[in-house]
């Protein structure tokens, strides 16, 4: 049986602005599957952020449901959908949001910090996942020493630390030369293999969307399709 980490049912999301309401999300229905790695593309304003937000507990449907392993994000109180993305969700963000004064091992750390953990007893954790994303040589450093493809290695570490189902990683790519990009994507493939995690991105960069192995496109807060990659490369 397939199993859904996520499942959005008729979601739509109407932002005030003044006096007039814009609907940025139109009944949207998807569902992202256990270890997916799939990518919402979409011009700008199309309504991938908002989207990649409402599955994040960030920001809230006005109509429509969204279910995590079968539980409604709207029957949570605002604490219990802080803890459900504590919890569960790894974000990436195209500007990365480290924390500057802090090393890179301190920002690998600092989920597991917040989850009540102690650092004695996680350092082998937060270590082996410098290792993995390749920046064991860069671990005492402070972000402001390191490159944007190393910035968005950390994020990457960071949102994997505390092993959620789910990572969000909205425009990961955005801010890299086509070289890291490529590196970031086939970064996250890998680990996508080795971590029990699902991977959803927003992107609409043409060059790495042949790493990603399902496509929903977005046009308009409407969904116009839902595509699989095939073993080569080619959507169907
Ligand atoms: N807080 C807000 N209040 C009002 N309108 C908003 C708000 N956030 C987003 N919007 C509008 O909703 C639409 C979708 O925005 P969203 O940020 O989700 O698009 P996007 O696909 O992520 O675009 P981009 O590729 O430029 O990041 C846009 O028209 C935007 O202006
Ligand atoms: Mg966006």
């Amino acid at each position: 049986m397939k199993i859904n980490v996520v499942v959005l049912d008729h979601v739509s999301k109407v932002y005030r602005v003044g006096v007039e309401d814009f609907t940025a999300l139109h009944e949207v229905t998807l569902e992202v599957g256990e270890g997916a790695f799939m990518s919402i593309v979409g011009p700008s304003g199309s309504g991938k952020t908002t989207l990649l937000n409402l599955i994040g507990g960030l920001d809230r449907p006005t109509a429509g449901n969204i279910s995590f392993r079968g539980r409604k994000l709207s029957e949570m109180s605002r604490d219990r959908l802080a803890s459900y993305r504590r919890e569960n969700i790894g974000f990436i963000f195209q500007t990365y949001n480290l924390l500057p004064v802090y090393s890179v091992y301190e920002n690998v750390l600092f989920p597991l910090l917040l989850l009540g953990h102690r650092e004695s007893e996680v350092r082998g954790k937060v270590m082996s996942l410098v290792q993995k994303v390749g920046l064991e040589p860069q671990v005492r450093k402070k972000p402001s020493e390191l490159s944007g493809g190393q910035c968005q290695r950390v994020a990457i570490a960071r949102a994997l630390v505390k092993d959620p189902s789910l990572i969000l990683a909205d425009e990961p790519t955005a801010n890299l030369d086509a070289e890291n990009s490529f590196q970031i994507l086939e970064l996250m493939r890998d680990l996508n293999k080795q971590f029990q995690a699902a991977f959803l991105f927003s992107t609409h960069d043409e060059k790495v969307t042949r790493y990603i192995s399902r496509e929903v496109r977005l046009e308009d807060g409407r969904i116009m399709w839902d595509k699989r990659r095939n073993g080569h490369g080619e959507l169907e």
